[in-house]
């Protein structure tokens, strides 16, 4: 016979923050430690694989340790270990797996593999006790901008994805070019109420043959020709209007073409996940087009947003319902697909 509540332990180290959570039946989280390395990394500009798993193997055992002291719990409370094992930088994502398989092994507790891209979107059921599937979601993080369809938990239909750079990829290249540094995303975020975003007219990609799909490589070239041009006729620029201009750009694209879903399928309830959901412009343009729509908006609070565990504990309580169970033999999958 199963106990009523289902603990689990769950790891994260696909990108670069080292993160460890205790999650119970799923939505309630009794811990989630965030050991983050952007410190580290801003001196190159981005993240630096090598280093990254260099400091996930320094961190993990801490990590851990102090998620399970948080919840007040011991492995012996744990029912199941879940690891990220993909998609990621493969190092890092090694870290994780083998901690996790070392920790199921030594403990005789079940390992559960999960995909990161699963745990974003599972970090909507975290804050929001009454979400269930069917609904669409929008993931955008640093290396994924997907629009997919929640089926069911675990069940997604792809709708449209990018054809080049991610959402978050294209936040954090210009705001390098206008010397906002590393990470991009939540320096744009900032720096953008300070500017007109109707002060440059860049363009919104649409891609012909797939009304879902996202594109956002001609605007960080246009933003780099912008710049460009600038220094050339000598004319200063605004960081300020740039980001602004460029950050309405991305909004309006992720915008429109979530609204064309969500009118398409008839599905009333939306969803947002990754690092860039915790974009200030995109959470007020959603709640407002959603809002007039008349469609339930959900997104997770920004520290749910960005890289945690608590999102990986959430999604392998569903598989561990499903009675999904990895062995010793699993492994990290850099490019595992949705
Ligand atoms: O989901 P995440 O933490 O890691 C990946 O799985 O990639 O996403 C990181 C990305 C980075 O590109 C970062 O610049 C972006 O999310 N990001 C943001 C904001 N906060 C993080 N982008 C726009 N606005 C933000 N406030
Ligand atoms: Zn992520």
């Amino acid at each position: 016979m199963e106990k009523e509540d289902v603990l689990i332990l769950a790891v994260e180290s696909s990108c670069d923050e080292t993160a460890a959570a205790v999650v119970k039946n799923g939505r309630e989280v009794l811990s989630n430690i965030i050991s983050s390395q952007i410190e580290l990394h801003t001196v190159y500009g981005g993240v630096v694989p090598e280093i990254a798993s260099r400091k996930h193997i320094e961190k993990i055992n801490q990590v851990i340790a102090e998620a399970l002291k948080e919840a007040e719990m011991t492995l012996q409370d744990m029912d199941a270990v879940a690891v990220t094992y993909g998609p990621g930088l493969v190092g890092a994502l090694l870290v994780g797996v083998s901690t996790a398989k070392a920790i199921s092994f030594a403990s005789g507790i079940p390992l559960i593999g999960v995909h990161h891209i699963e745990g974003h979107i599972n970090a909507n059921y975290i804050e929001n006790k009454g979400l269930e599937p069917p609904y669409i979601c929008l993931v955008v993080s640093g290396g994924h901008s997907h629009l997919v369809i929640v089926r069911d938990y675990g069940e997604y239909e792809i709708l449209g994805r990018t054809r080049d750079d991610a959402a978050g990829e294209a936040f954090d290249k210009v705001a390098r070019a206008i010397g906002l540094g590393y990470p991009g995303g939540p320096k744009i975020d900032k720096v953008a109420r300070e500017g007109s975003a109707d002060a440059i007219p860049f363009p919104r990609a649409k891609v012909v043959d797939a009304v879902y799909d996202f594109s956002f490589s001609g605007l960080k070239s246009a933003v780099l020709n912008y710049l460009n041009s600038c220094e050339m006729k000598g004319i200063p620029v605004c960081q300020a209007d740039v980001a602004a201009s460029f950050q309405k750009a991305v909004v309006d694209v992720l915008v429109e073409h979530s609204m064309h879903a969500v009118k398409e399928y008839g599905l009333k309830k939306f969803a947002i996940a990754g690092g860039v959901a915790s974009n200030s412009a995109l959470r007020e343009a959603l709640v407002r087009e959603c809002g007039a729509q008349g469609i339930e908006f959900f997104c997770p609070s920004p520290i749910f947003c960005t890289d945690n565990a608590a999102m990986i504990g959430t999604a392998a309580y569903y598989e561990y319902r499903k009675g999904v169970r990895h062995g010793y033999d699993l492994n990290a999958v850099p490019n595992l697909a949705l």
